[in-house]
Protein backbone atom coordinates (compact mmCIF):
# COMPACT_ATOMS: atom_id res chain seq x y z
CA UNK A 1 0.00 0.00 0.00
CA UNK A 2 1.30 3.38 -0.73
CA UNK A 3 1.30 6.17 2.05
CA UNK A 4 -1.14 8.51 2.10
CA UNK A 5 -0.56 11.85 0.54
CA UNK A 6 -0.37 14.88 3.01
CA UNK A 7 -2.40 17.67 2.43
CA UNK A 8 -2.15 21.59 4.29
CA UNK A 9 -4.73 23.95 4.03
CA UNK A 10 -4.53 27.21 5.50
CA UNK A 11 -7.72 29.61 5.95
CA UNK A 12 -7.59 33.02 6.00
CA UNK A 13 -11.09 35.73 5.66
CA UNK A 14 -14.55 34.72 6.57
CA UNK A 15 -16.64 31.23 7.64
CA UNK A 16 -17.76 30.87 4.24
CA UNK A 17 -13.55 30.25 3.13
CA UNK A 18 -13.84 27.79 6.35
CA UNK A 19 -16.72 25.62 5.04
CA UNK A 20 -15.07 25.48 1.62
CA UNK A 21 -11.98 24.07 3.44
CA UNK A 22 -13.46 21.73 4.91
CA UNK A 23 -15.36 20.82 1.65
CA UNK A 24 -11.67 20.65 -0.41
CA UNK A 25 -10.12 18.51 2.35
CA UNK A 26 -12.53 16.21 1.50
CA UNK A 27 -12.77 16.77 -2.10
CA UNK A 28 -8.67 15.76 -1.62
CA UNK A 29 -9.38 12.82 0.84
CA UNK A 30 -11.16 11.18 -2.28
CA UNK A 31 -8.16 11.54 -4.00
CA UNK A 32 -6.00 9.46 -0.82
CA UNK A 33 -5.09 13.12 0.42
CA UNK A 34 -5.07 13.07 4.57
CA UNK A 35 -4.85 16.49 6.00
CA UNK A 36 -1.51 17.62 8.15
CA UNK A 37 -0.98 20.77 10.18
CA UNK A 38 2.04 21.67 9.09
CA UNK A 39 3.51 22.28 5.48
CA UNK A 40 6.80 21.06 5.99
CA UNK A 41 5.45 17.76 5.90
CA UNK A 42 3.40 18.11 3.44
CA UNK A 43 2.84 16.95 -0.42
CA UNK A 44 0.38 19.81 -1.17
CA UNK A 45 -0.09 23.35 0.60
CA UNK A 46 -3.13 25.05 0.13
CA UNK A 47 -4.11 28.86 0.77
CA UNK A 48 -7.77 29.67 0.88
CA UNK A 49 -7.26 33.59 0.55
CA UNK A 50 -8.70 36.31 1.11
CA UNK A 51 -8.75 39.91 -0.66
CA UNK A 52 -11.25 41.82 1.64
CA UNK A 53 -8.24 44.31 2.81
CA UNK A 54 -5.46 45.18 1.91
CA UNK A 55 -3.18 43.23 4.35
CA UNK A 56 -5.53 39.96 4.48
CA UNK A 57 -4.58 39.66 0.21
CA UNK A 58 -0.70 40.86 1.17
CA UNK A 59 -0.49 37.70 3.52
CA UNK A 60 -0.84 35.42 0.56
CA UNK A 61 2.87 37.27 -0.98
CA UNK A 62 4.12 36.81 2.73
CA UNK A 63 3.26 33.16 2.75
CA UNK A 64 4.30 32.00 -0.30
CA UNK A 65 7.56 34.07 0.05
CA UNK A 66 7.93 31.73 2.72
CA UNK A 67 7.22 28.56 1.50
CA UNK A 68 10.00 28.90 -1.57
CA UNK A 69 12.75 27.32 0.67
CA UNK A 70 10.07 24.12 0.92
CA UNK A 71 9.64 24.42 -2.63
CA UNK A 72 12.96 24.45 -3.60
CA UNK A 73 14.19 21.69 -1.46
CA UNK A 74 11.35 19.43 -2.71
CA UNK A 75 10.32 20.53 -5.96
CA UNK A 76 7.36 17.92 -6.10
CA UNK A 77 5.50 19.66 -3.50
CA UNK A 78 2.15 21.08 -5.08
CA UNK A 79 1.09 24.71 -4.26
CA UNK A 80 -2.38 25.95 -5.10
CA UNK A 81 -4.12 29.27 -3.94
CA UNK A 82 -7.67 29.49 -3.71
CA UNK A 83 -10.20 31.90 -2.59
CA UNK A 84 -10.96 35.53 -3.02
CA UNK A 85 -7.30 36.05 -4.23
CA UNK A 86 -7.44 33.38 -6.34
CA UNK A 87 -10.31 35.00 -8.10
CA UNK A 88 -9.59 38.09 -8.23
CA UNK A 89 -5.74 37.77 -9.28
CA UNK A 90 -5.94 34.81 -11.41
CA UNK A 91 -2.64 33.74 -13.62
CA UNK A 92 -0.87 37.24 -12.09
CA UNK A 93 -0.51 34.98 -8.79
CA UNK A 94 1.81 32.61 -10.74
CA UNK A 95 3.36 35.15 -12.85
CA UNK A 96 4.63 37.50 -9.67
CA UNK A 97 5.29 33.75 -7.99
CA UNK A 98 6.14 30.99 -10.51
CA UNK A 99 6.35 28.29 -7.37
CA UNK A 100 2.00 28.18 -7.45
CA UNK A 101 1.14 25.16 -9.21
CA UNK A 102 -2.33 26.17 -9.60
CA UNK A 103 -5.03 28.72 -8.75
CA UNK A 104 -8.81 27.90 -8.28
CA UNK A 105 -11.73 30.76 -7.92
CA UNK A 106 -14.12 29.74 -5.39
CA UNK A 107 -17.06 28.49 -7.45
CA UNK A 108 -14.50 26.29 -9.24
CA UNK A 109 -13.32 23.91 -6.61
CA UNK A 110 -15.25 21.17 -7.63
CA UNK A 111 -12.23 21.00 -10.04
CA UNK A 112 -9.56 20.71 -7.68
CA UNK A 113 -9.31 17.00 -8.09
CA UNK A 114 -8.43 17.30 -11.17
CA UNK A 115 -6.17 20.06 -11.38
CA UNK A 116 -4.03 18.09 -8.60
CA UNK A 117 -3.74 15.21 -11.00
CA UNK A 118 -3.04 17.26 -13.81
CA UNK A 119 -5.79 16.96 -15.70
CA UNK A 120 -7.23 20.23 -15.54
CA UNK A 121 -5.55 23.64 -16.33
CA UNK A 122 -3.42 25.13 -14.08
CA UNK A 123 -5.81 28.40 -13.14
CA UNK A 124 -9.62 27.99 -13.30
CA UNK A 125 -11.83 31.04 -12.09
CA UNK A 126 -14.86 30.29 -13.62
CA UNK A 127 -18.08 30.82 -12.74
CA UNK A 128 -20.00 27.94 -13.37
CA UNK A 129 -23.80 27.87 -13.50
CA UNK A 130 -24.47 24.98 -11.43
CA UNK A 131 -24.03 24.54 -7.10
CA UNK A 132 -20.39 23.77 -7.03
CA UNK A 133 -21.33 21.50 -3.70
CA UNK A 134 -23.30 19.28 -5.80
CA UNK A 135 -19.52 17.93 -7.11
CA UNK A 136 -18.20 17.89 -3.93
CA UNK A 137 -18.40 15.01 -1.08
CA UNK A 138 -19.45 15.95 2.07
CA UNK A 139 -17.06 17.19 4.93
CA UNK A 140 -16.39 14.52 7.63
CA UNK A 141 -14.84 16.79 10.24
CA UNK A 142 -16.61 15.61 13.60
CA UNK A 143 -17.19 18.36 15.88
CA UNK A 144 -20.33 19.76 18.14
CA UNK A 145 -21.05 23.05 15.97
CA UNK A 146 -20.77 23.01 11.50
CA UNK A 147 -21.04 25.32 9.10
CA UNK A 148 -23.29 25.55 6.15
CA UNK A 149 -23.09 27.24 3.45
CA UNK A 150 -26.28 28.39 1.83
CA UNK A 151 -26.03 31.32 -0.05
CA UNK A 152 -22.91 32.42 -1.80
CA UNK A 153 -22.14 35.48 -3.71
CA UNK A 154 -23.39 39.34 -3.44
CA UNK A 155 -25.32 41.96 -5.33
CA UNK A 156 -25.20 44.68 -3.34
CA UNK A 157 -22.33 46.57 -4.87
CA UNK A 158 -20.71 47.91 -1.84
CA UNK A 159 -18.81 50.69 -3.06
CA UNK A 160 -16.00 49.39 -1.25
CA UNK A 161 -16.40 45.82 -0.96
CA UNK A 162 -14.79 42.93 -3.29
CA UNK A 163 -17.08 40.48 -2.67
CA UNK A 164 -19.65 40.74 -5.81
CA UNK A 165 -16.50 40.53 -8.04
CA UNK A 166 -14.59 37.37 -6.37
CA UNK A 167 -18.10 35.15 -4.93
CA UNK A 168 -20.09 36.70 -8.18
CA UNK A 169 -23.94 37.10 -8.49
CA UNK A 170 -25.82 36.14 -5.47
CA UNK A 171 -26.83 32.22 -5.12
CA UNK A 172 -29.45 30.21 -2.92
CA UNK A 173 -28.90 26.38 -2.51
CA UNK A 174 -32.22 24.93 -3.21
CA UNK A 175 -33.53 24.11 0.66
CA UNK A 176 -34.33 20.32 0.10
CA UNK A 177 -30.27 20.38 -0.40
CA UNK A 178 -29.35 22.49 2.30
CA UNK A 179 -32.06 20.44 4.71
CA UNK A 180 -30.08 17.11 3.79
CA UNK A 181 -26.92 18.19 4.53
CA UNK A 182 -28.51 19.38 8.06
CA UNK A 183 -29.89 16.35 8.57
CA UNK A 184 -26.39 14.75 7.70
CA UNK A 185 -24.55 16.94 9.88
CA UNK A 186 -26.78 15.95 12.97
CA UNK A 187 -26.37 12.47 12.22
CA UNK A 188 -23.17 12.81 13.08
CA UNK A 189 -23.48 14.52 15.89
CA UNK A 190 -23.43 18.31 15.23
CA UNK A 191 -26.05 19.56 17.27
CA UNK A 192 -24.87 23.75 16.03
CA UNK A 193 -25.50 24.64 12.68
CA UNK A 194 -24.75 28.47 11.15
CA UNK A 195 -26.20 28.79 8.14
CA UNK A 196 -23.59 30.85 6.10
CA UNK A 197 -24.00 32.98 3.30
CA UNK A 198 -22.16 36.87 1.78
CA UNK A 199 -25.59 37.93 2.34
CA UNK A 200 -27.53 35.01 4.20
CA UNK A 201 -30.93 36.55 4.87
CA UNK A 202 -31.34 37.13 1.22
CA UNK A 203 -31.65 33.30 0.84
CA UNK A 204 -34.63 31.81 -0.94
CA UNK A 205 -36.18 28.86 -1.78
CA UNK A 206 -37.17 27.68 -5.44
CA UNK A 207 -40.77 28.85 -4.07
CA UNK A 208 -39.76 32.61 -3.28
CA UNK A 209 -39.97 31.31 0.50
CA UNK A 210 -37.11 33.35 2.62
CA UNK A 211 -34.50 32.71 5.75
CA UNK A 212 -37.42 32.88 8.35
CA UNK A 213 -39.19 29.70 6.22
CA UNK A 214 -35.84 27.52 5.81
CA UNK A 215 -34.93 28.02 9.87
CA UNK A 216 -38.53 26.41 10.76
CA UNK A 217 -37.83 23.66 8.57
CA UNK A 218 -34.36 23.16 10.20
CA UNK A 219 -36.17 23.51 13.30
CA UNK A 220 -38.03 20.41 12.59
CA UNK A 221 -34.40 18.05 12.54
CA UNK A 222 -34.67 15.81 15.85
CA UNK A 223 -30.97 16.65 17.64
CA UNK A 224 -30.35 20.13 16.02
CA UNK A 225 -30.40 22.28 19.18
CA UNK A 226 -29.42 25.44 18.16
CA UNK A 227 -29.49 27.46 14.37
CA UNK A 228 -27.53 30.41 13.64
CA UNK A 229 -26.70 32.41 10.62
CA UNK A 230 -24.44 35.12 9.39
CA UNK A 231 -24.12 37.42 7.94
CA UNK A 232 -27.08 39.63 7.42
CA UNK A 233 -27.86 42.90 5.25
CA UNK A 234 -29.91 45.21 7.28
CA UNK A 235 -32.61 45.26 3.88
CA UNK A 236 -33.15 41.96 4.08
CA UNK A 237 -34.04 41.34 7.32
CA UNK A 238 -37.75 40.06 6.44
CA UNK A 239 -40.34 40.13 8.88
CA UNK A 240 -40.73 36.51 8.83
CA UNK A 241 -37.36 35.86 9.75
CA UNK A 242 -37.58 38.47 12.42
CA UNK A 243 -40.77 36.63 13.76
CA UNK A 244 -38.69 33.32 14.30
CA UNK A 245 -36.50 34.85 16.60
CA UNK A 246 -39.90 35.27 18.78
CA UNK A 247 -41.01 31.76 17.32
CA UNK A 248 -38.40 29.62 16.78
CA UNK A 249 -36.29 28.43 20.40
CA UNK A 250 -33.54 26.69 18.27
CA UNK A 251 -32.85 30.45 16.65
CA UNK A 252 -30.08 31.61 18.46
CA UNK A 253 -30.81 34.95 20.04
CA UNK A 254 -27.34 36.78 18.87
CA UNK A 255 -27.83 38.03 15.36
CA UNK A 256 -24.65 40.17 13.14
CA UNK A 257 -26.21 43.18 11.12
CA UNK A 258 -23.36 45.00 9.75
CA UNK A 259 -24.03 49.00 9.26
CA UNK A 260 -20.64 50.49 8.73
CA UNK A 261 -21.35 53.61 9.55
CA UNK A 262 -24.03 55.78 11.52
CA UNK A 263 -24.26 58.57 9.11
CA UNK A 264 -26.29 58.96 6.12
CA UNK A 265 -24.45 60.24 3.66
CA UNK A 266 -21.48 57.85 4.31
CA UNK A 267 -24.23 55.17 3.85
CA UNK A 268 -25.37 56.78 0.32
CA UNK A 269 -21.75 57.10 -0.71
CA UNK A 270 -21.33 53.27 0.70
CA UNK A 271 -24.50 51.99 -1.56
CA UNK A 272 -25.91 50.95 1.41
CA UNK A 273 -29.63 52.14 0.13
CA UNK A 274 -30.41 52.72 3.86
CA UNK A 275 -30.26 54.92 6.42
CA UNK A 276 -29.09 55.33 9.55
CA UNK A 277 -32.97 55.66 11.11
CA UNK A 278 -33.74 52.65 9.01
CA UNK A 279 -31.27 50.84 10.57
CA UNK A 280 -32.54 52.10 14.47
CA UNK A 281 -35.94 50.85 13.70
CA UNK A 282 -35.08 47.51 12.26
CA UNK A 283 -33.07 47.05 15.40
CA UNK A 284 -36.34 48.36 17.53
CA UNK A 285 -38.47 45.68 15.62
CA UNK A 286 -35.62 42.88 16.11
CA UNK A 287 -35.64 43.65 20.08
CA UNK A 288 -39.26 44.04 20.20
CA UNK A 289 -39.33 39.86 18.66
CA UNK A 290 -36.37 38.83 20.97
CA UNK A 291 -35.66 41.46 23.48
CA UNK A 292 -32.86 39.46 24.78
CA UNK A 293 -31.17 39.20 21.40
CA UNK A 294 -27.44 40.06 21.38
CA UNK A 295 -26.24 42.36 18.13
CA UNK A 296 -23.04 42.32 16.56
CA UNK A 297 -22.29 44.72 13.88
CA UNK A 298 -19.06 46.00 11.24
CA UNK A 299 -18.02 49.26 10.81
CA UNK A 300 -15.78 51.12 8.42
CA UNK A 301 -13.75 54.21 9.74
CA UNK A 302 -12.31 56.48 6.73
CA UNK A 303 -14.27 55.90 4.10
CA UNK A 304 -13.53 58.25 1.42
CA UNK A 305 -15.94 61.64 2.51
CA UNK A 306 -15.94 60.99 5.94
CA UNK A 307 -15.32 63.88 7.91
CA UNK A 308 -15.68 64.21 11.59
CA UNK A 309 -19.24 65.04 11.88
CA UNK A 310 -19.71 61.64 10.17
CA UNK A 311 -17.72 59.98 12.35
CA UNK A 312 -19.49 61.29 15.46
CA UNK A 313 -22.67 59.83 13.75
CA UNK A 314 -21.10 56.52 13.85
CA UNK A 315 -20.37 56.97 17.33
CA UNK A 316 -24.10 58.55 18.14
CA UNK A 317 -25.49 55.24 16.41
CA UNK A 318 -23.38 52.92 18.86
CA UNK A 319 -24.28 54.49 21.27
CA UNK A 320 -27.69 54.37 20.60
CA UNK A 321 -27.75 50.45 19.92
CA UNK A 322 -25.39 48.67 22.73
CA UNK A 323 -23.59 46.37 20.35
CA UNK A 324 -22.42 42.72 21.83
CA UNK A 325 -18.88 42.97 20.15
CA UNK A 326 -17.91 44.14 16.74
CA UNK A 327 -15.60 44.15 13.57
CA UNK A 328 -14.00 47.25 12.77
CA UNK A 329 -11.98 48.37 9.84
CA UNK A 330 -10.22 51.42 8.92
CA UNK A 331 -11.10 51.63 5.12
CA UNK A 332 -8.94 49.72 2.74
CA UNK A 333 -9.38 51.03 -1.12
CA UNK A 334 -9.54 47.77 -3.06
CA UNK A 335 -8.91 47.56 -6.81
CA UNK A 336 -11.83 47.27 -9.30
CA UNK A 337 -14.26 48.68 -6.73
CA UNK A 338 -16.17 51.91 -7.20
CA UNK A 339 -14.79 54.03 -4.21
CA UNK A 340 -11.03 53.18 -5.12
CA UNK A 341 -10.83 56.16 -7.35
CA UNK A 342 -12.27 58.41 -4.35
CA UNK A 343 -9.86 60.77 -2.18
CA UNK A 344 -8.98 58.92 0.27
CA UNK A 345 -8.95 60.48 4.30
CA UNK A 346 -5.77 60.57 5.54
CA UNK A 347 -4.30 57.00 6.78
CA UNK A 348 -3.46 58.31 10.56
CA UNK A 349 -6.98 60.00 10.58
CA UNK A 350 -9.30 56.98 9.61
CA UNK A 351 -6.82 55.29 12.49
CA UNK A 352 -7.28 57.63 14.93
CA UNK A 353 -11.12 57.35 14.25
CA UNK A 354 -11.13 53.62 14.53
CA UNK A 355 -9.17 53.79 17.93
CA UNK A 356 -12.08 56.12 19.38
CA UNK A 357 -14.75 53.46 17.89
CA UNK A 358 -12.64 50.31 19.08
CA UNK A 359 -12.43 51.80 22.47
CA UNK A 360 -15.99 52.66 22.70
CA UNK A 361 -17.41 49.17 21.40
CA UNK A 362 -14.93 47.30 23.94
CA UNK A 363 -16.61 49.10 26.47
CA UNK A 364 -20.12 47.75 25.45
CA UNK A 365 -18.76 44.41 24.69
CA UNK A 366 -17.27 44.41 28.77
CA UNK A 367 -20.71 45.60 29.81
CA UNK A 368 -22.69 42.84 27.61
CA UNK A 369 -20.82 40.27 29.04
CA UNK A 370 -20.62 41.34 33.09
CA UNK A 371 -24.75 41.86 32.41
CA UNK A 372 -24.68 38.03 31.76
CA UNK A 373 -22.96 37.56 35.13
CA UNK A 374 -25.89 35.87 37.36
CA UNK A 375 -27.97 34.60 34.94
CA UNK A 376 -28.22 30.68 33.64
CA UNK A 377 -27.45 30.19 30.44
CA UNK A 378 -27.12 27.30 27.42
CA UNK A 379 -23.49 25.89 26.65
CA UNK A 380 -22.76 24.40 24.28
CA UNK A 381 -19.38 22.30 24.92
CA UNK A 382 -16.52 22.29 22.57
CA UNK A 383 -13.56 20.96 23.54
CA UNK A 384 -11.20 21.01 27.07
CA UNK A 385 -10.59 24.09 28.58
CA UNK A 386 -7.39 25.61 29.83
CA UNK A 387 -7.39 23.90 33.11
CA UNK A 388 -7.76 20.35 33.80
CA UNK A 389 -11.48 19.58 34.46
CA UNK A 390 -12.43 22.25 32.70
CA UNK A 391 -15.08 22.58 29.20
CA UNK A 392 -15.37 25.36 27.07
CA UNK A 393 -18.46 25.95 24.87
CA UNK A 394 -20.42 28.92 23.43
CA UNK A 395 -23.19 30.27 25.34
CA UNK A 396 -27.13 30.84 23.31
CA UNK A 397 -25.28 34.53 23.49
CA UNK A 398 -22.28 33.05 21.90
CA UNK A 399 -19.98 33.83 24.66
CA UNK A 400 -17.07 31.81 24.82
CA UNK A 401 -17.76 30.36 28.55
CA UNK A 402 -15.21 28.03 30.86
CA UNK A 403 -16.93 25.34 33.06
CA UNK A 404 -15.59 23.06 35.66
CA UNK A 405 -17.24 19.77 34.32
CA UNK A 406 -15.02 16.66 35.03
CA UNK A 407 -17.61 14.01 33.65
CA UNK A 408 -18.47 16.18 30.43
CA UNK A 409 -17.85 16.20 26.54
CA UNK A 410 -18.01 18.02 24.17
CA UNK A 411 -21.28 18.19 22.59
CA UNK A 412 -22.95 18.43 25.87
CA UNK A 413 -25.19 20.81 26.00
CA UNK A 414 -25.40 22.00 29.52
CA UNK A 415 -27.19 24.79 31.21
CA UNK A 416 -24.83 26.80 33.40
CA UNK A 417 -25.23 30.08 35.64
CA UNK A 418 -22.70 32.38 34.80
CA UNK A 419 -20.18 33.60 37.57
CA UNK A 420 -18.19 35.99 36.17
CA UNK A 421 -16.49 38.09 32.98
CA UNK A 422 -12.95 38.17 32.07
CA UNK A 423 -11.44 40.03 28.33
CA UNK A 424 -13.29 38.21 26.30
CA UNK A 425 -15.13 35.00 27.97
CA UNK A 426 -17.44 34.52 30.86
CA UNK A 427 -17.21 31.92 33.78
CA UNK A 428 -19.50 29.91 34.76
CA UNK A 429 -21.01 26.67 37.05
CA UNK A 430 -23.11 23.55 35.74
CA UNK A 431 -26.69 24.16 37.07
CA UNK A 432 -27.82 20.85 38.75
N1 LIG B 1 -21.71 40.82 3.52
C1 LIG B 1 -21.31 41.46 4.69
C2 LIG B 1 -19.85 41.80 4.80
C3 LIG B 1 -18.78 41.04 4.15
S1 LIG B 1 -17.17 41.69 4.29
C4 LIG B 1 -22.09 42.76 4.81
O1 LIG B 1 -22.71 43.20 3.89
O2 LIG B 1 -22.02 43.37 5.84
C5 LIG B 1 -16.94 41.84 6.04
C6 LIG B 1 -16.66 43.23 6.50
O3 LIG B 1 -15.41 43.70 6.00
C7 LIG B 1 -17.64 44.28 6.01
O4 LIG B 1 -18.82 44.28 6.76
C8 LIG B 1 -16.87 45.55 6.14
O5 LIG B 1 -17.02 46.13 7.42
C9 LIG B 1 -15.42 45.10 5.97
N2 LIG B 1 -14.88 45.53 4.69
C10 LIG B 1 -15.26 45.14 3.47
N3 LIG B 1 -14.56 45.80 2.51
C11 LIG B 1 -13.73 46.63 3.17
C12 LIG B 1 -12.76 47.60 2.75
N4 LIG B 1 -12.54 47.83 1.47
N5 LIG B 1 -12.08 48.27 3.70
C13 LIG B 1 -12.31 48.05 5.03
N6 LIG B 1 -13.20 47.16 5.48
C14 LIG B 1 -13.92 46.46 4.57
FE1 LIG C 1 -19.81 43.37 0.31
FE2 LIG C 1 -21.92 44.94 0.59
FE3 LIG C 1 -22.19 42.53 -0.48
FE4 LIG C 1 -21.67 42.77 2.09
S1 LIG C 1 -23.53 43.46 1.05
S2 LIG C 1 -20.69 41.36 0.67
S3 LIG C 1 -20.34 44.55 2.15
S4 LIG C 1 -21.06 44.24 -1.36
FE1 LIG D 1 -12.54 37.43 2.28
FE2 LIG D 1 -13.69 36.33 0.23
FE3 LIG D 1 -14.69 35.97 2.63
S1 LIG D 1 -12.80 38.32 0.28
S2 LIG D 1 -14.16 37.86 3.64
S3 LIG D 1 -12.74 35.28 1.93
S4 LIG D 1 -15.82 36.19 0.75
Amino acid sequence: MTAPKRLFIKTYGCQMNVYDSERMAAAMGAEGYVQTDSADDADMVLLNTCHIREKAAEKLYSDLGRLKPLKAARPDLKIGVAGCVAQAEGEVIRARMPLVDLVVGPQAYYRLPAMARGEAPAVVTDFPAEDKFDHLPPATRRAPTAFLTVQEGCDKFCAFCVVPYTRGAEVSRPAARIIAEAQGLVARGVGEITLLGQNVNGWHGEDGQGLGHLIRALAGIEGLARIRYTTSHPNDMAEDLIAAHRDVPQLMPYLHLPVQSGSDRILKAMNRRHTADHYLRLVDRIRAARPDILLTSDFITGFPGETDADHAATLRLVEQVGFATAFSFAYSARPGTPAADRTPVPRELAEARLHELQALLTRQQKAAQQAMVGRTVGVLFEKPGRKPGQMVGKSDYLHSVFVEAPEAKAGDLVQVRIIGSAANSLEGRLVA
